[in-house]
């Protein structure tokens, strides 16, 4: 007995087609027409959309930032990206310096499992690089985590040097192993902090002061000669600004491997939420992360690069504080403001809604950013990111004629505001299957077992 979606129009990264799709188990078996058998559960999915389910390339759920931790958990968190559409998320653990990338895998597993109402995985974070973690790295790859991050900003706490990077790009090209970057520069923006605090600038305004367009290029261009010196191929998180597109491309066009990922906060929202000058409103601090928010003109130029190819996968970096109680221990000092938004609940609406439907890039496109390209560059592809015979049964069936605004009053993620309230959201995951279990059943959490498995993912193999 099986599962028959009937009706609906196929979408992925290349093809829209009308078909019908056959579920046995956690596997997609047939596509095609006729294909239905007896005691099948046949569900009517006309005038629907059929996406693979999509892939939150970047998360941060129960990170403790040392002066307080998250508001979603790996169960609030996973709950909130099956509601939107998401059916993976790869999520951010971290080496605390002086400690190994084993026992961070070991707390990333604590915090995860069993909780988990999506397929999960995990990149790792280095801060700490010596003999043991360069021996790690392999474990790492052999333990399904095939992917890394490294910190050009935080000085204090997980910044590396342009040395380490070389070193660890170089193993990890042994290894299978691929490196996700965060370009800034931390020394100076400790620099800009510092004069900030001097001329006793307070404010969440001052944060985008803080963090420039400039130092994020800066970081870009220097790893990607690093990278270049390394022959290695790099990917850089979260890019926010078009002087940082612009050094990539650069980079591309000298024929570098270079993937890119961006975020919908840096698409559709801009640095006018920072506030005025000497407000002392204190509603910037929702919008506090890193990199922040640029100007129209840098969604501008990240749109185009959506659609051109340039950028490769769109995921939220959802790391999620209260406003009340979390937010405001940097109420006194904006450099003390835990950094970071919500948007795993969004993501596929937001770019659904203010990308496919205003023209800025087709359906086609939105499946290869949110979650075709991530499973290829992730090693997870052909299990995840497609709609095939043999694939995972990760199913989106997408209603586009449902249609609310965004809100924090009826969000599912644990957090008490939402960066996007009052935006219009076309279009709805009406049902969500995954590997074949129905879990938003219409537009209800109807799995009420956190089912979602851990995702032992293969090397690095290119896109
Ligand atoms: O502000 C952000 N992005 N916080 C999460 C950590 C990171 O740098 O991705
Ligand atoms: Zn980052
Ligand atoms: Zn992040």
């Amino acid at each position: 007995m099986g599962i028959l979606l009937k009706g609906g129009k196929i979408i992925t990264a290349v093809d829209e087609y009308y078909s019908d799709i056959r579920i046995e188990g956690e596997k997609i078996v047939s596509i095609g027409r006729d294909i239905g058998k007896p005691g099948d559960e046949v569900i009517s999915v006309e005038g629907c959309y059929l996406f693979p389910g999509g892939i939150d390339t970047h998360t941060h759920f129960d990170l403790d930032v040392g002066s307080t931790v998250t508001a979603d958990d790996f169960s609030s968190g996973t709950r909130a990206a099956v509601v939107g559409g998401t059916t993976t998320i790869l999520d951010y653990g971290c080496q605390n310096r002086g400690s190994t990338l084993k026992s961070a895998l070991k707390e990333q597993h604590r915090k995860s499992e069993g909780k988990c109402y999506c397929d999960y995985g995990f990149h790792m974070g280095i801060t700490d690089w010596n003999d043991e973690t360069s021996k790690e790295i392999e474990d790492m790859v052999n333990s399904g985590v095939t992917s890394f991050k490294m910190y050009m900003a935080y000085k204090k706490t997980m910044q590396v040097d342009d040395g380490v990077i070389y070193k660890a790009l170089k193993r990890c090209k042994e290894v299978g192993g691929l490196i996700t970057f965060h370009c800034e520069n931390g020394d100076l923006i400790e620099t800009f902090i510092e004069e900030a605090r001097k001329n006793n600038i307070r404010g969440p305004y001052y944060h985008p002061l803080s963090r420039p367009a400039e130092i994020e290029k800066e970081a870009i261009d220097r790893l990607i000669m690093i990278a270049e010196i390394a022959d290695t191929p790099v990917y850089v998180v979260h890019l926010s600004s078009s002087l940082g597109l612009m050094s990539i491309l650069e980079g591309k066009k000298r024929g570098l491997e270079i993937y890119v990922e961006t975020c919908p906060q840096y698409l559709l929202l801009n640095d006018s939420r920072y506030g005025e000058k000497d407000s002392s409103s204190f509603e910037g601090a929702k919008y506090v992360m890193s990199p922040p928010l640029r100007k129209e003109y840098d969604q501008e130029v990240l749109w185009k690069g959506l659609s051109q190819g340039e950028i490769d996968t769109i995921g939220t970096d959802h790391c999620s504080f209260n406003y009340k109680g979390q937010k405001d221990i940097g109420k006194d000092d904006f450099s003390k403001i835990p950094n970071g938004g919500p948007g795993v609940e969004n993501r596929m609406g937001l770019i659904y809604t203010y990308g496919v439907l205003s023209g800025k890039i087709n359906m086609n496109e939105m499946v290869a950013l949110t979650s075709t390209n991530a499973a290829k560059i992730f090693g997870l592809f052909p299990e995840k990111g497609t709609i095939a015979v043999g694939s995972d049964a990760d199913i989106v069936v997408w209603d586009p004629n449902e249609s609310f605004t965004i809100t924090a009053k009826i969000q599912t993620q644990k957090v008490d505001y939402n960066p996007y309230e009052g935006f219009k959201q076309q279009g709805r995951a009406i049902h969500v299957l995954l590997r074949g279990n129905k879990v938003i059943y219409n537009g209800e959490l109807v799995e009420k077992e956190p089912i979602g498995k851990y995702l032992f993912r293969k090397p690095f193999s290119g896109k």
